[in-house]
């Protein structure tokens, strides 16, 4: 439990300190928002096609409805970059990729664990990394509140915020209702082992991300000391 603790609060003051770094810098954010990109027409979206390939009509339409907002999420941080001048046609890091795959992997087993079928494991990755970008979109905007800096960058993370704080309630609501009851305990292993993956990920990855976050920063000081 003391580990599981002191490693969310290493990824979250990593990834604060990061995101603190990069509000004088335009590099450094679009380097942010292009992560974000990538995340939603990456794992995101893969997982929930994976999800919509195997649920019921009512599944299938919740999915289809979130699979929508991701594309407009993909849509205001592609918009979001063109106005920063960031390149925005660079492929996805293998690290981005490789979560996905450990998920899915630790995850097999389950797959006929349970009676409503594979949907169920599918769509407890899914809700996992929702609830994911909740935290990654609430950190963000929190740094962005904090330092009262409120323009185009916040309202677009705030309004995916909103979107994904209701996909990781429907996915996981959408859990509970597909299990039995006598399959619980088989869901609450589930549930750890999902967790599990995405925690050893998270020191990894923000490492990543600040030492990106970091590199930009100081790429756009250098360039203002060469103008001035
Ligand atoms: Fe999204
Ligand atoms: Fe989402």
């Amino acid at each position: 439990m003391m580990m599981r603790t002191l490693q969310r609060q290493a990824v979250d003051r990593i990834k604060r300190h990061a995101l603190g770094l990069s509000l004088g810098s335009p590099r450094a954010q679009a380097a942010i928002l292009t992560e974000y990109l990538w995340a939603e027409e990456g794992a995101e979206s893969t997982a929930l096609h994976r999800v919509s390939e195997a649920a019921p009509g009512w599944v299938d339409k919740m999915i289809s409805r979130q699979l929508e907002d991701e594309r407009r999420h993909a849509e205001l941080l592609r918009n979001r970059l063109s106005e920063l001048d960031a390149d925005t046609t660079r492929p996805a890091p293998a690290l981005m990729r490789a979560k996905l795959w450990w998920l899915e992997r630790a995850c097999a087993p389950y797959m006929g664990a349970f009676a409503a079928g594979p949907v169920v494991v599918l769509l407890a990755v899914a809700a996992q990394l929702e609830s994911t970008g909740v935290r990654i979109f609430g950190r963000h905007l929190a740094v962005l509140e904090a330092q009262q800096s409120i323009g185009p960058t916040a309202i677009v993370i705030r309004s995916i915020l909103a979107d994904e704080t209701r996909h990781a309630r429907s996915c996981a609501a959408a859990v509970e209702r597909l299990v039995r009851e006598d399959e619980r305990g088989e869901l609450a292993a589930l549930r750890a082992r999902i967790a599990t993956i995405d925690r050893a990920f998270g020191v990894t990855i923000a490492l990543g991300f600040w030492v990106v976050v970091a590199a930009h920063v100081l790429r756009d000081r250098q360039a203002t000391e060469r103008a001035s």
